[in-house]
Formats: C-alpha cells, structure tokens, sequence
C-alpha cells in the first residue's frame, strides 16, 4: 500500500502544474495535468487511459476498468484544471508551490479539485495494488473545462450515452459541511455566466468638456445593476422567480437543525460586517435553494494610478446568475436580456452575452449509491453522514441525471475555510486520507 507521505508527493507534483484553463498561456500546463492523471490511472493497472481531445480545447482523461461481471459500474469525475490564483500578493506562498502549514497543505486546486481528485485515483490505486482487482467497475472521466464551464464534457456526455454508461457517477468536487462530518451534498445550484457590454460615445471624451451632455457607460452599468437586485438581494428580473420550487419541510428541517452559528459564519468564513441577503430566507437557504445576480468585475474607463478625467466609450460587467430547480439557464438568460433592455439608460447601448452556463441539480437520493456512500463515510469519519446542498455549481451533474439517467454521489471532503478560487486555497491532509479510506470502503460495500 503506497504511504501517506508517497500520497503527498503525488499531490504536491500534481499541485506544482499551473493547469489554469481560463488563460491560453497555461493551455500546455493544463495539457502536462491531463497527462499526469492518465500516468496515474495506467501505474493503477488501467493500461487504456488515454486523453479525449477536441481541437483547441483542454482534453478529457479517459481510464476505465471493467473486470468486475454482475458488479456495478461507476462513473468517477473530477477536474484537474483550476481557477487563476490572482491576486498574487495575498498568498502566503506561492500558489504553485505546494506548502504544508497546520495539517493543511497551501496551492491553487489543493482542494478545488486536485486533492479531491487524487482521492478517486489513490482509492483505486490501493485497490489495485492491493488485490489486483476492483470489486466495481469504473469509468474515469477527469475534465480540464470545469473551471470554465465544462463545454466538451457536456458535448460528450450527449452524444455518446453508450460509452459512459454506468449505474451511478461519483463526483469528488464539494464540501463538507463542517469539520468532522461526514457530507453528501445532493443539490447544486446552475449558473449562467456572462458579459454586460455597455456603450456609449464613439470614443473616449474629456469629463470635463463633455460631462453633463454625454452619457457615461460606467454610471450605466451601475444603474442597470441596481435595477437588476434590490438593496435586500431581491432579483427584479421580471419573471424570474416563476419557476423556483422550495424545498420541501423535511429537508428545512433537516438543513436547520445541522450545526450552523451565523455570527461564526460571518467572522470565520465571509468577514464582513454583516451578511446580507433576501429577508425571510436562513443564510443556508439563501445560499442552497434560492438563486441570485452577481457582478464580478467591471472593466472601463481608467484604471490606473492616479488620475485621468474621462469619460470612456465602453465598459464591461462580468455578471452571473445562480440558478435553483427548476429554472432553465436558456430562458433565464433571455429574461436578463429583457430586462437589461428595459432598463438601460438614454445614450447607452447594453447587451448580456452568455459565456457558458449549467442547469441547477437535485439528486435522486432513494438508492443504494447514496445510501452505501452514506454509510462508507460515517464509519471512516465515525459519524453520521448529513445531506446537504451546495451553492456552487458543477455543469456536469444536471447532464449526467438528464443523458445518463444516472445519480451523481457527491462525496466531497474540501472544508468551508478552504478558501476555494481566493488567495490561500488549501486542503486539510486528514481529509485525503480519509476520503480515500472512504472511497475504497464505498467501493467495496458495493461490490459485496
Ligand atoms: N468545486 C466547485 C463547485 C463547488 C464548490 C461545489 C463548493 C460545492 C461546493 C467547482 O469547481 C466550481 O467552482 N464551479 C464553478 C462552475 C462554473 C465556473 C461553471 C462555480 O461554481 O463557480
Ligand atoms: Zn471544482
């Protein structure tokens, strides 16, 4: 059985590849990461593992073993690509060099998804090694798009059922819910991502000359966008929340009586002053069952140090949507479109673009898939397992219930604090180890 310390060199070579998928200059790294996982898969005895390309795009990994007759197939995801690690200069260490401090090991992907997908392919590893057989059947499918939308793999899935079937998938890409407990996550929220594109003069003009005559893009964004959301997080998209379906008693029940302190929340996790937010609504439904627009950046006008009195001709909001069951991104977008149209400013044009989006997700939970990952995890953890849902998203999920007919088990082992897409990301050492006993216990309570 490879040692703990074989494990963490594993990771930490995994880690020092800047698979950023987002940035073209990264697009060999991100190669050079789908390689490492397909060395892996084959030290693992899956001789066949071989990448999935498309031009131009980042390729698929592809590994599968199927020796196991009458024994379930399962179908193990995760991503190797990862988000860009700026800014720079609030890392400790740099996010390309591995860096253990308190049990916790410091990179960007440590847990968003490097870490939790070497636990899929330690898991079968130690399997392998040790009785040169799985007691399941799997099909790897590690993608290097998910941090951008997962355009390929979602092609795959739909054009090609037959050659991923499998009776379950298993997604190592969540978090639990605290420390210590063992998590399920069964719900994700969709998103759409995309670009409001806001312009005015034909040229950039002196705010001093022109201002009072001459709209100004920047002040057009920020007017759409508080046309967009109210002051209490309420989205004012006409129509938006039409299709929106609670959840139901049982599981507000079950999410409120999980172990939530808001105030620690608030102080370990966000670090605002406050949280803000729809009233009615708990922070974890605010954050699981309910969608929401967000802006993440706008680009215009001048940036630089000091200052330059212009009024500038165009301006660029990057913008989201998080989607709950049962909202479509399609129409959603659409409705955005409407509604940016209806209320943008005299002297300006704007136009939402998507650049990609996913389908919200709630999983079938009443299987043994679920119910032997339950209980896989609260033995190695020593604690029962809690379901809950998560409000990031992971595209793939809707598509491989929707064209697979298949539930995603999502078993994931990132922590709240692990400071995914922000500077410090880590992975707490622990829970790899523990989520590989925990994997290859699942596998074998499947098996049996
Ligand atoms: N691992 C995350 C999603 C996640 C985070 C699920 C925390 C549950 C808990 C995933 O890699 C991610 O960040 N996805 C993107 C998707 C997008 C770029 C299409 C997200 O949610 O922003
Ligand atoms: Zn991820």
């Amino acid at each position: 059985m490879r040692s703990s310390d074989q494990i963490l060199d594993t990771l930490c070579g995994f880690l020092r590849i800047p698979s950023v998928s987002t940035d073209p200059a990264h697009a060999a790294d991100v190669r050079r990461a789908a390689e490492f996982v397909r060395q892996h898969l084959i030290g693992s005895g899956l001789s066949g593992a071989r990448l999935i390309e498309h031009t131009g795009n980042h390729p698929l990994v592809f590994g599968e073993w199927l020796g196991a007759e009458g024994k379930p197939t399962l179908l193990l995801y995760g991503h190797y690509d990862v988000q860009p690690p700026d800014p720079l200069n609030e890392w400790t260490t740099p996010p390309f060099e591995p860096a253990i401090r308190n049990q916790n090991i410091y990179a960007r992907g440590a847990c968003d998804d490097k870490g939790q997908t070497l636990i899929l392919l330690e898991a079968v590893r130690r399997l392998m090694d040790r009785d040169g057989r799985l007691p399941i059947n799997v099909k790897f499918l590690i993608e290097g798009e998910e941090e951008v939308g997962g355009e390929h793999i979602s092609a795959l899935v739909e054009s090609k059922p037959d050659f991923l079937k499998a009776d379950a998938a298993v997604i190592c890409d969540t978090e639990m819910f605290a420390a210590g407990i063992p998590t399920l996550c069964v719900g994700l929220r969709g998103i759409v991502y995309g670009e409001l594109t806001v312009t005015g003069a034909d040229h950039d003009l002196h705010s001093g000359v022109y201002g009072g005559a001459a709209p100004n893009p920047i002040m057009a964004i920020a007017e759409i966008l508080t046309a967009l959301k109210d002051r209490d997080g309420h989205i004012l998209i006409p129509r938006f929340y039409d299709h929106v379906v609670p959840p139901s008693q049982d599981e507000l029940d079950a999410w409120h009586s999980l172990p939530f302190d808001e105030k620690e929340y608030l102080k370990t996790e966000v670090g605002s002053t406050t949280l803000t937010g729809e009233p009615g609504f708990s922070v974890i439904e605010r954050t699981w069952a309910r969608p929401t627009v967000e802006v993440h950046g706008i680009r215009g006008g001048f940036i630089g140090e000091g200052a330059k009195t212009v009024i500038p001709a165009r301006a660029v909001a990057k913008l989201s949507m998080r989607l709950v069951a049962n909202q479509d991104p399609a129409e959603c977008t659409r409705l955005l479109q409407e509604a940016v149209a209806e209320v943008c400013p005299r002297g300006v044009t704007a136009e939402y673009k998507a650049i990609h989006s996913g389908a919200p997700s709630l999983v079938n939970t009443d299987n043994e898939f679920i119910s032997k990952s339950a209980a896989a995890m609260a033995e190695v953890f020593g604690r029962k397992t809690v379901f809950i849902r998560s409000g990031g998203s992971i595209p793939i999920t809707g598509l491989f219930d929707k064209h697979l007919g298949i539930p995603s088990v999502m078993m994931g082992f990132g922590l709240p604090d692990d400071n995914l897409h922000a500077p410090n990301e880590k992975f707490h050492l622990p829970n790899l180890y523990l989520g590989i006993d925990a994997m290859v216990k699942y596998f074998e309570l499947l098996g049996r």
